[in-house]
């Protein structure tokens, strides 16, 4: 084993509670460390390895394009590799959603996709519109602009000088909500603040809305009402405000469908945002959908002004075709939908049986639990407590990985996503949830304990 030189990535961290074990191997649903214990990964880390680890069809794939040639500049050559995926996920995304630009994961997606609105307004006539609204909780990536979309108080404080300042609007959360609101009501309510504020800010100058349709790590997979979603693309329509949904977590077939957007087949979004599912770890890629119509104005101007080294990049595109062609051939998005209902079903059971497992929300494969101090209340742990982190550690005692993190410090709740790969089994599932289980009454032991 290699000894430690020094802390490698962690030294950019404050000293962490625990010891982050050295992984040595994954297949499958299942990490390796190099003592050779095995810990289950309930969460495809940070939402990411939908088709599992070691998938030997997209090792073969990498390796195929790896020696037919690694990197051809876009601006220079075209690919095979990026015309299949683009033909693959624009099929699988369907109309409307007819042209793809590949980047290198979802933060530079979604400052694609907030590029290429502006110059279509620009060069179209309207060069007033530039605010983009975002929601609070909300997440779309740590570079400036996305983070500027992003609904996190926390990272606004510390960044916020350094960014445009761009409006913000309630999201429609379901579990806590405020007095005389049930969340179809509360709900309806966060779509009339869309409308205000696109009326207070003057509807001539915004671009654009960005959402999670399902929510991921900041809402703790929110599912909106139908109305919502109804009444939002509504509201975009009648002021001419793009609507952008970001499906960094939610697309690639985790929520059962290809897109989440596919819930609401009559209130589709104008762009789509992906990255992680979509080439599930095996190698950084993002990705913007966006109209024929609209991209072909903007190519008819003199081109996109925007791009990158690394974009449409040949070797992860291969890698992103095969991918698909897992999911589709596999019928990973059936597994989704028959597994999440199991796995809904269990975490309701387990939240029945639990004191801190407050709510059970989301949808397929993209589930998440709220921990609370108080069920009746709705009370988080103090936020000193650390409460999601705490688990996630007992958690890798008891093998199981789970992921946290946490936005505006818990100050919208705390969160754990279980969001396993969707090839995950029934037998597996059943080894998911004792361990959790076992993590829950652990830490349910130690926090009461010691608060
Ligand atoms: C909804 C959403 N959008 C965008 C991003 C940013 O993606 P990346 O970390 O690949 O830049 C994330 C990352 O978690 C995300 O959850």
């Amino acid at each position: 084993m290699l000894a430690a030189m020094n802390d490698g990535i962690h030294a950019f961290f404050a000293s962490p509670a625990t010891k982050r074990p050295r992984v040595r191997r994954a297949e499958g649903i299942w990490f390796e460390d190099t003592e050779g214990k095995r810990y289950l990964d309930a969460s495809s880390g940070p939402v990411v390895s939908n088709i599992g680890h070691g998938n030997a069809r997209v090792q073969a794939a990498m390796a195929a394009q790896a020696a037919a040639f690694e990197f051809a500049h876009p601006m220079l050559w075209e690919s095979e590799a990026n015309l299949r995926l683009t033909e693959k996920i624009t099929a699988l995304a369907g109309p409307g959603l007819d042209r793809a630009f590949f980047v290198s994961g979802g933060s530079e997606a979604v400052e694609t996709a907030l590029k290429l609105c502006r110059q279509h307004a620009v060069v179209t006539g309207e060069p007033r519109r530039w605010k983009v609204i975002g929601r609070e909780p909300g997440y779309h990536g740590n570079t400036l602009a996305a983070l500027a979309v992003s609904g996190d108080p926390v990272a606004h404080a510390l960044y916020g000088p350094m960014m445009p300042k761009m409006p913000l609007v309630p999201a429609p959360f379901t579990y806590r909500l405020p007095p005389n609101h049930t969340p179809e009501t509360y709900a309806i309510h966060c779509a009339d603040a869309l409308e205000a504020c696109i009326l207070a800010e003057d509807p001539a100058t915004i671009l654009a809305f960005i959402m999670e349709p399902i929510g991921g790590l900041a809402t703790g997979a929110l599912v909106p009402s139908d109305a919502y979603i109804a009444a939002v693309r509504d509201i975009c329509t009648r002021h001419g405000v793009l609507l952008i949904f970001d499906e960094v977590i939610s697309g690639a077939g985790r929520t059962g469908t290809f897109l989440a957007a596919h819930h609401w087949p009559a209130s589709r979004p104008d762009l789509v945002v992906l990255a992680k599912g979509i080439t599930a770890g095996y190698t950084p890629l993002g990705a913007v959908l966006a109209p024929a119509a609209m991209v072909d104005r903007v190519a008819a101007s003199g081109g996109f002004a925007h791009g990158f080294t690394y974009f449409a990049n040949p070797l992860s595109a291969a890698i992103g075709a095969a991918v698909l062609d897992e999911l589709v051939e596999r019928d990973l998005m059936g597994n989704a939908t028959r597994m999440g209902a199991l796995l809904r079903a269990e975490l309701e059971a387990l939240a029945g049986r639990s004191s801190v497992v407050g709510d059970v929300r989301g949808r397929g494969l993209l589930l998440a639990i709220e921990i609370v101090a108080d069920k009746a209340a709705k009370a988080s742990f103090p936020a000193v407590a650390m409460a999601p982190y705490r688990l996630q550690a007992l958690g890798l005692e008891h093998g199981i990985a789970l992921y946290c993190r946490r936005t505006a410090g818990g100050a919208f709740g705390e969160f754990v996503p279980i969001t396993p790969p969707l090839t995950i089994t029934e037998a597996e599932m059943h080894e998911l949830i004792r361990r959790l289980d076992a993590t829950l009454q652990h830490f349910e032991r130690e926090i009461r304990h010691d608060g």
